[in-house]
C-alpha cells in the first residue's frame, strides 16, 4: 500500500503557516512568497505529485489540497495585511513626529507677535484720560515750516526765546524755514487754523505726536521724544479751568497720591504761563538722580494763550479764550513705571521692554 502523498499535508500547513508568521517585515514576507504560497513551495509540488494517483484518488486530494493551500494563503494575506499595516503607521508616526517637531516649536518658541511699545501704550492711555474728560485726539505733522514751529506762536525770527529749543533744521527750501517740530505746539495753530476755516470753534483737543531737539540724551531727556500737547478755545475760559483739568489729569493717570504743582515760567505763546511739576514716582519725593535732587519732575508746559497767538489765526480774543498745555510722554511713561534712566525707552534692549507686555 502506497502512502498517499498527502499524509503530512497537516504538518506542511502548520509549518508554512509558522513559518509566513517569521517573516517581521513586508520585504521578508515577498521574498519568502515563491516558497509559502508560489511555485517552489511544498504545495506545488505535492500538487505534481497527484498526478501519480488513481483518478478517484486524485480528485478528493485535489480538493484537500486547494483547502489546504487555501488556508495557507488566507494566513498569508493576513499577515500580509499586517505587515502593512504596521509599515504603514511606523510611516504615520515618523510624519506625526515631524509634524510633532513643529508643533511642540510652535509651543515652546512661539512667533514673537510683540506688543505696543511703552511710549505708544502710554501714548494711548493718556488720550483715553483725555478723551474720557472731553478732548477730541488730533495729529499733526511732525516737519513744520517755521511759521507754524515759531512765528505763529509769536516767536519771531531772531526771538531770544528761540534758544529755549534747540532745533534740527531741514534741508529744504530757504535755509531755516522749514524744522523737525521741535514740540506740539504748531498743531495748535494747525487745530485753530481749521476751525476758523470751517467755523467750527470752540476746541477741546490734544494732540500726541513725536518731537525732535538737539539736546544730548540724558537720564530724562530724549533727542526724539513725544509730547502730548492740550488745546481749549470756549467762551469764557480761565486760568482755573486750565489748573482743573492738569489737576484731575495728573490724578487721574498717575493717582491720587501723586501730586502736581504749577510753577510761573515764561512760553511767548502763552501769559500767564506756568510749568507743570508732578512729584518724582522714583523718589516719592525725597530726591534722587532723576529728579536732580528736587523731588519733582517737570512734566511740561501750559498757560493762558496769547492774545498775539490768537490773533495770528484770526480768532477774536475779545470773543474766545483758552489754554494749551504740552507735555513729554516718555517723561509720563518714566515716572509711572518707574524707569531711572529714560535713555532705556531706545536702547531696544527686549529684557527691558518684555516687562511692560
Ligand atoms: N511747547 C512747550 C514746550 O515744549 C510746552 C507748552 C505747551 C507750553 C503749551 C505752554 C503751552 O516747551
Amino acid at each position: 500500500m502506497t502512502t498517499s502523498p498527502l499524509a503530512e499535508l497537516s504538518t506542511h500547513v502548520a509549518d508554512l503557516i509558522s513559518r509566513v508568521h517569521l517573516a517581521t517585515t513586508l520585504a521578508d514576507l515577498q521574498a519568502d512568497e515563491p516558497f509559502l504560497i508560489g511555485k517552489r513551495s511544498v504545495l506545488s509540488s505535492l500538487q505534481k505529485s497527484l498526478g501519480a494517483l488513481a483518478p478517484e484518488e486524485r480528485k478528493a486530494a485535489g480538493a484537500q489540497l486547494q483547502e489546504a493551500r487555501r488556508v495557507v494563503e488566507e494566513a498569508f494575506a493576513t499577515h500580509r495585511a499586517t505587515l502593512e499595516r504596521s509599515a504603514r503607521s511606523a510611516a504615520l508616526e515618523a510624519d506625526r513626529l515631524d509634524l510633532g517637531d513643529v508643533v511642540l516649536a510652535q509651543v515652546h518658541a512661539p512667533v514673537a507677535v510683540g506688543h505696543p511699545g511703552i511710549v505708544a501704550a502710554t501714548q494711548r492711555q493718556l488720550e483715553d484720560v483725555f478723551v474720557a474728560m472731553g478732548f477730541r485726539v488730533s495729529e499733526g505733522p511732525e516737519v513744520e515750516s517755521d511759521w507754524y514751529n515759531f512765528e505763529a506762536l509769536n516767536i519771531p525770527p531772531a526771538h531770544p526765546a528761540r534758544g529755549m529749543w534747540d532745533t534740527f533744521y531741514v534741508d529744504l527750501g530757504e535755509p531755516e524755514t522749514v524744522v523737525l517740530r521741535t514740540h506740539t505746539s504748531p498743531t495748535q495753530i494747525h487745530l485753530m487754523e481749521r476751525a476758523v476755516a470751517d467755523d467750527s470753534l470752540p476746541i477741546h483737543s490734544v494732540m500726541p505726536g513725536r518731537c525732535y531737539r538737539r539736546d544730548t540724551p540724558d537720564a530724562r531727556h530724549l533727542a526724539a521724544f513725544h509730547q502730548i500737547e492740550g488745546l481749549v478755545v470756549d467762551r469764557g475760559i480761565s486760568f482755573a479751568d486750565l489748573a482743573g483739568v492738569i489737576e484731575t489729569f495728573t490724578h487721574a493717570y498717575f493717582g491720587a497720591d501723586i501730586s502736581s504743582r504749577l510753577r510761573p515760567a515764561y512760553f511767548p505763546f502763552t501769559e500767564p504761563s506756568a510749568e507743570f511739576e508732578i512729584t518724582c514716582t522714583i523718589c516719592r519725593g525725597d530726591g534722587c538722580r532723576t529728579c536732580s535732587h528736587t523731588g519733582w519732575i517737570e512734566l511740561g508746559g501750559c498757560g493762558m494763550l496769547d492774545p498775539a497767538v490768537l490773533e495770528a489765526v484770526g480768532i477774536d480774543g475779545d470773543e474766545w479764550s483758552g489754554f494749551a498745555f504740552g507735555f513729554g510722554i516718555d517723561r509720563c511713561a518714566q515716572m509711572r513705571h518707574q524707569i531711572a534712566d529714560m535713555r532705556a525707552l531706545i536702547e531696544n534692549d527686549v529684557r527691558f521692554l518684555r516687562q511692560f507686555s
